[in-house]
């Protein structure tokens, strides 16, 4: 297998011969954030199976598409298709999009969650902002990779989730009417749900939701000198708070009805980056 870094400059040499947008901004969909393409004009779509290199997608609500769009005139790149832990992937293979969008010139990168809600508080269908994570997966996608003075290995993970979008986000959720809550994100390799003792175990361990992605990438993301923003949707009460038993399709069903206020939400968002680089 090719070192990560060069499988990435490939695949992104690849995209760059197929569409002239040359995005600063990108974004990493979560199961069920298709609001955020939604809110993308002049879209062009290029899936994971036509380019070289590129592994495919297996899980449900994960299509396998890089999207090349505008909002309001400004480009963006959305990555429509995660590579879990849970499927078998390593954390090579976990952050080839990210490290893929860093190659393509991508410097603010906003990644997207569906999760469990921890903190009790919470409610099915409020965002939640990542103010900090915990990495419970055990796994880190810097282990192995060859340090270099411009890309130390030994990364600081203070305010890994930039204050100033975190601002503009909060903002415009008030704006929109939408409930959004700041709190920490735990990543858990899954693919089974937790118990509820697990649950418990992490809410007094400080975290406020519950998910199987996002830490990975973020801390690949910050390695690569990146911009970070992380937003949790919350589409159920984690395991044992509610009594309800957790499956897929609800998580879905919860993130569908949402789609609407994430669209005008990320057209909002995209405009105020857009200023800010
Ligand atoms: N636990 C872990 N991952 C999740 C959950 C959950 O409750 N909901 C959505 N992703």
């Amino acid at each position: 297998m090719k070192q990560i870094a060069l499988r990435a400059a490939e695949i992104a040499r690849q995209l760059k011969e197929r569409t002239e947008v040359r995005p600063k901004i990108g974004v990493v969909l979560g199961s069920g954030w298709g609001g955020a393409v939604d809110a993308l004009a002049e879209r062009s779509v290029i899936s994971y199976e036509s380019l070289e290199g590129m592994p495919q997608c297996s899980v449900v609500g994960h299509a396998g598409n890089f999207v090349f769009g505008k909002a309001d005139g400004v480009d963006v790149v959305a990555v429509q298709g995660r590579f879990h832990l849970y499927e078998g992937h390593t954390t090579e293979t976990a952050v080839l999009p990210v490290r893929i969008l860093s190659e393509l010139g991508v410097e603010t990168l906003i990644l997207t969650n569906a999760a469990g809600g921890i903190n009790t508080k919470y409610r099915p269908g409020d965002l939640m902002l990542l103010s900090d994570h915990i990495n419970m997966t055990g796994m880190n996608p810097l282990v192995g990779v060859r340090p270099s003075s411009a890309y130390p290995i030994f990364v600081d993970m203070t305010d890994i989730y930039d204050p100033t979008l975190r601002n503009i986000v909060e903002k415009r959720c008030k704006e929109s009417g939408i409930c959004c809550h700041e709190g920490v994100y735990m990543q858990v390799l899954g693919p089974s749900y937790e118990t509820p003792t697990e649950i418990r175990a992490f809410r007094t361990m400080g975290a406020d939701a519950v998910g199987m992605s996002t830490v990975i990438e973020a801390i690949s993301a910050r390695y690569l000198k990146m911009r970070l923003v992380g937003i949790s949707c919350i589409s159920n009460m984690a395991s044992g708070i509610t009594g309800e038993k957790l499956t897929h399709t609800d998580v879905l069903r919860e993130m569908d009805k949402l789609q609407r206020k994430i669209c005008e939400l990320f057209k909002s968002i995209y405009k105020d980056i857009a200023v800010l680089a």
